[in-house]
């Protein structure tokens, strides 16, 4: 039987050479043009057939298995962030402002050698492999365009695998949880409006800037007040606009920001307090809130079936791993969670940071780096979890 995590190694300079190209010429959601080129290019040398265009600039390949089996969706997400890099790195971003600052450079590199890996083994494989580069996962919609272009479809997906590679944890550790690991994310907005006036003659005007004060605070009491205390979740103001001059009550202010929760319903819950916490702080001040939900992605939810088949695998390739297997992992979220809420399957965190090397800053900041080492262990552990839920499904 092949040995994924010594092919992975062998194949290590392509990794690394894929993820410091893709790395130099990072593009924002949607616009993945030189990507998504450079990504077919590679899976047609391996002769397979390639769609592009789906989801705007998605790429979709099969490796048709010769035994009979499941079909396997694995993705990879090709995004880079609007962030303008300080790593200093050789291979840092070529253009101003835009930065692969999550991993997702990683993601793609690791995906196109896990299709060389499993290519090489086609003729043994029990199954079909779905090669899946997704765009624009950053908030943009990116796994819904594909699902609206039929990626779950022709052939059908019986299970869906995609991994993080995570700073937030060294080299070596492995987060295999079966259940919910990344939460259901939402927007809000809230519009209060008073009446304007005066700075100096406040009984005349009705003031917004003071409701909303109130309604931050008020806000803070759903977490830690009506929020069962061993259940997670986030409520948080992260925009108040409101006033142009110092003696001017304005008429009008907006405030924004998102929530976080992993339990239905949690969620459920925090909306309803929500939304009777601001109409009724709104309310007692003498103003009036319009207030908008935006639901971005269900929480990221592992099948146990596959996540056993993740633990399995690791178990066996990274034995000397240390494999965490209860989460959840963070409140922050993941459009994969919409192709895993259609079709179950497990989202791997592969840590990726090396502190002794400086290589520990957190996703999303500007120095954003992690050890390359985690590049062939990411790609075995990939592969080999493929192979381990063929095998399951078929057997
Ligand atoms: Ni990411």
């Amino acid at each position: 039987m092949i040995d994924f995590l010594t092919e992975a190694q062998k194949l290590f300079p392509y990794t690394q050479s894929m993820r410091r190209d893709f790395h130099m010429h990072p593009e924002l959601g949607h616009q993945e043009i030189r990507t998504a080129g450079v990504v077919a290019r590679e899976l047609k040398s391996l002769g397979l057939e390639v769609t592009t265009g789906v989801g705007k600039t998605g790429v979709v390949a099969m490796i048709e298995g010769a035994k009979p089996g499941p079909v396997i969706l694995l993705r990879a997400d090709m995004d880079a962030l609007p962030i303008h890099e300080e790593t200093g790195a050789e291979y840092a971003s070529r253009t101003p402002g835009v930065m692969h600052a999550c991993g997702h450079d990683a993601h793609t590199a690791i995906l196109l050698t896990v299709a060389k890996l499993l290519h090489s083994i086609r003729q043994e494989l029990p199954g079909s492999v779905k090669l899946v580069f997704q765009p624009a996962e950053e908030g943009m919609g990116g796994a819904e365009g594909m699902i609206a272009d039929g990626v779950l479809e022709n052939p059908k997906v019986d299970a869906t695998l995609g991994l993080h590679i995570w700073n937030e944890q060294p080299l070596g550790w492995l987060g295999l949880a079966a259940g919910p690991v990344m939460a259901g994310t939402e927007g809000f907005q809230i519009r209060i409006r008073g009446k304007g006036g005066h700075g100096a003659i406040p009984h005349l005007a009705v003031d917004p800037i003071l409701a909303g004060a109130h309604v931050v605070s008020a806000l803070q009491s759903i977490v830690s007040r009506n929020t069962p205390p061993l259940q997670a979740a986030v409520v948080s103001v992260t925009t108040f606009h409101g006033g142009e001059a110092f003696n001017v009550i304005p008429p009008h202010v907006e405030l924004s920001g998102t929530i976080r929760t992993f339990d239905l319903s949690v969620r459920a819950m925090v909306l309803r307090r929500f939304d009777e916490i601001v109409q009724g702080v709104v309310s007692g001040m003498g103003c009036e809130a319009e207030i908008e939900h935006i639901r971005m992605t269900p929480a990221l939810i592992n099948d146990p079936q596959a996540a056993r088949a993740a633990q399995r695998a690791a178990q066996r390739i990274l034995p000397e791993s240390h494999i965490e297997t209860s989460g959840p992992f963070t409140m922050g979220g993941e459009d994969f969670a919409f192709m895993m809420e259609q079709v179950p399957g497990m989202f791997l965190f592969v840590g990726s940071a090396n502190h002794e090397k400086g290589l520990s800053y957190g996703h999303h900041h500007p120095k954003f780096d992690f050890d390359e080492a985690v590049l062939p262990r990411a790609a075995a552990l990939l592969a080999a979890t493929t192979l381990e839920l063929m095998e399951n499904r078929t057997g």
